[in-house]
């Protein structure tokens, strides 16, 4: 069998894991980068070129998108889907997870319970905003942000009208939600893989933060999830058509509700946290994927 991964950088600590994990099971495994992809269309032809050269077929691909290369990342991996290869996961899902109101619209389409939102270009009707997410303090969140660079608390609604018309001059779109007061500095994190959650950590805000990100500080736990969020994660993973996503759940008064929906889960502080070996249960199920196709 052979896959290949799309990333970036090679070196990256999850990139050098599933490389070892396959190897483990035999697979053969490449990393392409794919900023290094040319995308050839012509006639009912098309092709993926590296280096002058068209790249082999290959069992499986498994994209790690990281959002600085989104759009064309995603070309990428349209193209290999034009080749009939299995993708996990597919560029529509990709897209629609990483878009924060989009996975919004499709989460709560479908009967999830997701955070009062609202997203708006115009400030003039803010009072109406203010008041579809509860009043404030609310959470503005820029469409593409991670790792909580991007996501922000508001107090007053004069500082909510000059952030947003910060935002606006940046050509930023904003989404104004509701603060989820009672689980506040708290997040869940469920590692979804399939039709199940093969890890999960609870992540915990520094004092005097409410965004509960590693990356701002955050420390996680190992945790047993009820059978109410396992639930709650598979299923927004499988209605935004993700094989392999990273769930944030918050607990809320009417159960647990999706924060957000990662295509790309690192695994590097889940695997510490619970001694899960995420990467191998990733590449395992990327070879019984490809069992089942054959
Ligand atoms: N509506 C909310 N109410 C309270 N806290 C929130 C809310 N939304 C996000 N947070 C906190 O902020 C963190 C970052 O928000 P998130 O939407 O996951 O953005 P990012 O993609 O940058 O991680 C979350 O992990 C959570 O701790
Ligand atoms: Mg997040």
């Amino acid at each position: 069998m052979r896959i290949a991964i799309l990333s970036r950088n090679p070196k990256l600590h999850s990139i050098r894991r599933l490389k070892y994990e396959a190897s483990q099971l035999n697979m053969e495994c490449q990393v392409i980068d794919p900023l290094a992809c040319q995308l050839v269309i012509r006639g009912k032809e098309s092709q993926v070129v590296v280096k002058n050269r068209p790249l082999p077929t290959f069992d499986a691909i498994l994209p790690r998108i990281g959002a600085s290369i989104t759009d064309y990342g995603l070309c990428v991996v349209r193209h290999f889907e034009m080749q009939k290869v299995l993708i996990m996961n597919g560029s529509r899902a990709i897209a629609e997870s990483r878009d924060k109101m989009r996975s919004l619209q499709v989460l709560t389409e479908a009967g999830l319970l997701v955070p009062a939102s609202v997203l708006t270009r115009n400030t003039q009707s803010l009072r109406t905003a203010v008041e579809a997410v509860q009043g404030l303090p609310a959470v503005l969140k820029i469409l593409r942000g991670t790792q909580g660079v991007g996501v922000m608390l508001v107090h007053s609604p004069i500082s909510l009208g000059s952030v947003l018309d910060t935002l606006r001059t940046l050509d930023q779109d904003v989404i104004i939600q509701q603060f989820i007061v009672e689980g506040a500095g708290r997040d869940y994190r469920a590692f979804v893989i399939g039709d199940r959650v093969v890890a999960a950590m609870v992540r915990t805000a520094p004092q005097g933060e409410f965004r509960s990100n590693i990356h701002r500080g955050g420390t996680a736990q190992v945790v047993k999830l009820s059978k109410k969020f396992e639930q709650t994660a598979v299923r927004a993973a499988k209605i935004l058509g993700l094989q392999i996503a990273g769930v944030d759940l918050m607990e809320s008064h009417e159960g647990p509700m999706v924060i957000e929906v990662n295509s790309s889960p690192g695994f590097e502080g889940i695997e510490k946290a619970t001694g899960i070996n995420v990467a191998q249960a990733i590449v395992k199920h990327m070879k019984s994927a490809i069992r089942k196709r054959k």
